[in-house]
């Protein structure tokens, strides 16, 4: 019985005097694991008669509920003011200042892109996409440029294998497919027919096989498209002067207009901004030099009749014109290649605050 009563002793002791979790749990397993002392007491009741193992049995279960009683409440004081020192040693000042963040910028693609829409929004345009991987229907056929015809090299075409019901398939080499696309859609068709008018801009990527410090494989274009009974040549010339002088922000900025050839526009015109050169370095407004910056022209009867509306009752204008091109002006980026490279110190030079959405009203480029 003295031992029941010293392992009792002990085992209480040793609980009350653990200092931390860790010490409380050594003091679990020396009582109650598999050889401690009250588990070593159990053992003893084998070897007892019948009468003295019901006593001695029922005190030692009642030693064990106590010391796991013990346990629990030591448990819980120990946690308690374990938490309590962690809040005591962990505080935040939070009257210091913020670790400075990298920010992110936004690429000049992006930026041009989003300059682009918001002047052409403000003219009534609504953005369209189109797939990068285009049928060759809507590539060339669809634009007046039947298979076999010359100008079908004038665009440095990457093929795709064909498609497995024979479809011959491309990487676009414009953005002028999604002319097709857009009008050959019956919502479209529907809104032309009720007397509307369809006015798209395009802003995507283009493919043709051509590298240097002025060509990517990969580059991107803006595409424009008006379509309705009475949009005509004047039209066109107004709104991409508009354009110019609002996008290089230069209010008398002079446009000429050269007449070309696209096979999906007639007549078909080439725009240069006037500009002039000083000491290397180039100013865009009125000078005595000249630089291309679009492709544009009054839609093809052809075009039209392919996309399913009648050209006897519907005309319009197109345009289109290098983003990274414009970009390159705009911004005075010597190299087009420079855009792709993805160097952080290129566009932390070049890039823009992706939190300052470019307006007419608030500014374009900031
Ligand atoms: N798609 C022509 C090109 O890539 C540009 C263009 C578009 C010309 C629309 C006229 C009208 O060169």
């Amino acid at each position: 019985m003295s031992d029941l009563s010293t392992i009792r002793s002990e085992a209480l002791g040793a609980v009350s005097a653990a200092a931390d979790l860790a010490a409380l749990d050594a003091a679990r397993v020396a009582v109650l694991g598999k050889k401690g002392s009250v588990t070593g007491l159990t053992k003893t009741l084998g070897a007892m008669a019948p009468e003295q193992r019901r006593e001695f049995g029922a005190k030692v279960n009642e030693l064990k509920s106590e010391v796991e009683a013990a346990l629990e409440v030591r448990k819980g004081t120990l946690s308690s003011s374990a938490l309590a020192a962690k809040l005591v040693s962990e505080k935040v000042d939070v009257s210091l200042p913020t670790r400075p963040e990298g920010q992110g910028s936004l690429h000049p693609i992006g930026q041009v892109m989003d300059e682009v829409a918001a002047i052409f929004g403000e003219m009534g345009f609504t953005w369209a996409d189109g797939p990068d991987i285009e049928d060759d229907w809507h590539n060339f056929t669809a634009l007046n440029i039947p298979p076999d015809h010359p100008a079908r090299q004038m665009q440095d075409t990457f093929y795709l294998p064909s498609r497995a019901d024979g479809t011959p398939v491309v990487l676009r080499t414009h953005t002028s497919p999604v002319q097709a696309r857009t009008m050959l859609n019956k919502n479209v068709q529907k809104r032309l027919a009720d007397g509307g008018s369809l006015r798209i801009i395009v802003p995507g990527r283009t493919y043709r096989i051509d590298s240097d410090a002025t060509h990517t494989p990969m580059f991107h274009q803006v595409e424009g498209l008006v379509i309705d009974r009475a949009t005509h040549m004047g039209h066109l010339k107004g709104c991409l002067v508009d354009f110019c002088r609002a996008f290089f922000e230069v209010d008398d900025l002079p446009l000429r207009f050269r007449p070309s050839y696209f096979p999906f526009t007639e007549p078909s015109a080439e725009v240069d901004i006037g500009c002039s050169w000083k000491d290397g370095e180039l100013r865009i407004g009125a000078g005595d030099s000249w630089l291309e910056i679009l492709g544009s022209g009054m839609v093809h009867p052809n075009v039209i009749r392919n996309c399913g509306l009648d050209p006897a009752i519907y005309q319009g204008f197109a345009f289109g014109m290098g983003i990274d091109r414009i970009a390159m002006l705009k911004y005075g980026i010597p190299d087009l290649r420079s855009f792709f490279d993805s160097d952080l110190r290129w566009l932390r030079h070049y890039g823009f605050s992706a939190l300052e959405w470019p307006s007419l009203t608030g500014g374009l480029g900031r």
